[in-house]
């Protein structure tokens, strides 16, 4: 995929103070991208925390306090910037980084292992593909 994928304005992100968009990876498989401030930029981050398959985003914006985003199971913080925890039940890891490119004041989706899908969260129509007899779609990638 050589085309960069237009997500939102930097603008967006600092005043909402999060942005979630769902992608495709190269082996199928649905994940959610967090966008969130950083400095004057964003950064992206898989939206689950490194402790337990916990979204950090449950869908109505993460939590973040002095630029960490905290996890709303077991309450680490994860900096904004690096994606690193060094506190609770997530110390000592970094959350898997996302590739993206602001440009203009504009965020790229540019990571070539993913594919955009819309913006929000995983939506049960996501899953049509394969969770069978639900759907009577048959559309393939
Ligand atoms: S699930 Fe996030 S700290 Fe436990």
């Amino acid at each position: 995929m050589s085309a960069r994928m237009r997500l939102t304005s930097v603008e967006t992100v600092h005043e909402d103070g999060s942005w979630l968009f769902t992608v495709r990876d190269r082996h199928g498989e649905l994940e959610e991208v967090l966008l969130v401030p950083c400095e004057d930029g964003v950064e992206a981050w898989i939206n689950r925390c490194t402790h337990e398959a916990q979204r950090l985003d449950t869908g109505c914006g993460a939590a973040m306090r002095d630029g960490q985003i905290i996890c709303p199971r077991h309450g680490s913080m994860f900096d904004s910037c690096s994606g690193y925890c060094d506190n609770g039940d997530a110390a000592e890891t970094t959350l898997p980084d996302v590739e993206i490119a602001v440009d203009d004041a504009t965020v790229y989706l540019t990571d070539d292992d993913l594919s955009y899908l819309h913006d929000g969260g995983i939506e049960e129509s996501d899953r049509d593909d394969d969770s069978g007899p639900s759907s009577t779609s048959h559309i393939s990638f």
